[in-house]
């Protein structure tokens, strides 16, 4: 473990609490902060108002988690002068940066470590019973090489193959929080994957800004698709990765994905505009026409798949014309999902100096019926599975009490009535009705590696 650094520590053991924003990575980063804070005996606690130590694993990339944020650690002020005695940390994307720090210090954080250096926190801990009044860590110090053995018994697991980003797209931070592609060692990677299999995993994330980017840094490394493969080859049922760049997303990974069964029909290519114009000024190296012919190539190798993309409206100069182009665009890729954001001007980044944002109406009204046509196209491809049985990973109670939740190969969300089965897993459901979101069916079979309810991590 890396967390081997100098301790200045009291000893004291703290009760902690994690509350984690934003993307996938934030989750697999809370992991480690957790399971490094429970390795040197600190004890995570469920509610907030019993931590002693709260970590605040944030998120940078819009203004409303930057929001969410401020709220909170006012809130932990107020409890601060009130007398509760506690110590808070800053953690993630927002710690790295300057509108970071300007807030930590406004509202009194004591702890303020970037991604680059999350192994930190322990130490920062123990300077901090030690009497320590504040600690810094805002270097790219962690080495990607040591990871945490991931919890036992858990269904779906992260794994971060690479971090960082070498794109420059003008609206964007994530360059600045995460700093330059680094990509982790194979070995590594293929030794976690199988301490996943071993310990029960039915589903596996790979997880990096860029995925498909792993190994360009590095000429010792395999190419994306060769990774692909051999984490393939390690077994587990489920393999799924997120997020990929289309400027690199070449054809011998979409024959991996054709080719190797256990990983996903599921692609997650983010677009972000159907417009040349506004594909140029956001620093995209792609065009429309390339984007599309990578859709086109997908759809004819792999069959039954599952597209999604991030799109942005109202990027500067956006006009009407232009988003009518992502419209069609949307369209022709006839995506089973999308995830739809607002510009948002983020401090910093090149857009936020060099254009003027425009007005919120617009934006909003831009979004309404951007949703309008993703409803559309997700009703329809929804409806066509109806009657059809699809591979579903039962995760869960679903929030809607009566359901348990899961997911299908192809990342679909699958609600099955609670009362048709006791254990977790994979399960064979038939699908009997759909909504532009869910799909709702019935259980046909479980797959032998299902666990009890109560049992699942
Ligand atoms: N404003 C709005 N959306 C953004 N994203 C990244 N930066 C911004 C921003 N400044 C979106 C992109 C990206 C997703 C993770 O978040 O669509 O793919
Ligand atoms: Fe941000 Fe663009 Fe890098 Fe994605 S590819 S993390 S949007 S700079």
């Amino acid at each position: 473990m890396t967390a081997t650094t100098q301790h200045y520590g009291s000893g004291r053991h703290l009760r902690f609490h994690v509350l984690t924003y934003g993307c996938q990575m934030n989750e697999y980063d809370t992991n480690t902060i957790q399971s490094e804070l429970v390795s040197a005996g600190h004890m995570p606690v469920d509610a907030l108002a019993d931590a002693e130590l709260v970590v605040l694993n944030t998120c940078a990339v819009r203004g409303k988690p930057v929001e969410k944020v401020v709220t909170v650690l006012g809130e932990l002020r107020k409890e601060r002068r009130q007398g509760r005695d506690l110590t808070v940390a800053l953690m993630g994307c927002l710690a790295q940066l300057e509108e970071g720090r300007e807030i930590a210090d406004r509202l009194g954080v004591d702890i303020l470590i970037g991604p680059g250096a999350i192994t930190d926190i322990v130490p920062a801990v123990d300077a901090l019973t030690g009497g320590v009044s504040e600690w810094e860590s805002l270097e790219f110090k962690d080495d990607l090489v040591t990871h945490i053995t991931p919890a036992s018994g858990s269904l779906t697991g992260f794994l971060t193959i690479m971090r960082g980003c070498n794109h420059h797209c003008t609206y964007c931070i994530v360059p600045q929080t995460r700093g330059p592609e680094v990509s982790r060692p194979l070995k590594a990677i293929l030794q976690e994957a199988e301490d996943m299999r071993q310990a029960g995993t039915q589903e596996l994330y790979l997880l990096g800004q860029n995925v498909n980017s792993y190994g360009l840094d590095d000429p010792s490394l395999p190419s994306f698709a060769e990774l692909l493969r051999r984490v393939a080859g390690v077994g587990i049922p489920r393999v799924k990765f997120t997020t990929s760049h289309p400027m690199n997303f070449t054809s011998d990974i979409i024959d991996a994905i054709a080719e190797e069964e256990n990983i996903c029909n599921f692609i997650h290519l983010p677009v972000q505009s159907g417009s040349d114009r506004v594909l140029r000024r956001m620093g995209r190296e792609y065009r429309r026409d390339r984007y599309l012919s990578i859709i086109d190539e997908i759809r004819s190798k792999v069959d039954n798949v599952v597209i999604s993309t991030d799109i942005i409206v109202g990027f500067p100069g956006e006009t009407e014309d232009d988003f009518e182009a992502t419209l069609s665009l949307y369209d022709e890729a006839a995506y089973e999902q999308a995830y739809m954001f607002m510009y948002s001007a983020r401090p910093g980044t090149p857009s936020a100096k060099h254009f003027k944002d425009m007005p919120r109406e617009v934006k909003t009204e831009r979004l309404q019926r951007l949703i309008e046509r993703q409803k559309h196209w997700s009703l329809v491809k929804h409806r066509q599975l109806v009657g059809s049985t699809l591979r579903v990973l039962i995760k869960d109670i679903a929030n809607e009490g009566d359901y348990l939740y899961g997911h299908s190969d192809q990342n679909h969300t699958v609600l099955i009535p609670k009362n048709q089965s006791n254990r977790l897993g994979l399960m064979d459901v038939v699908i009997e009705s759909a909504t532009p979101h869910t799909l709702y069916g019935s259980l046909k079979e479980h797959h032998a590696a299902s666990v009890p309810l109560l049992m699942a991590g």
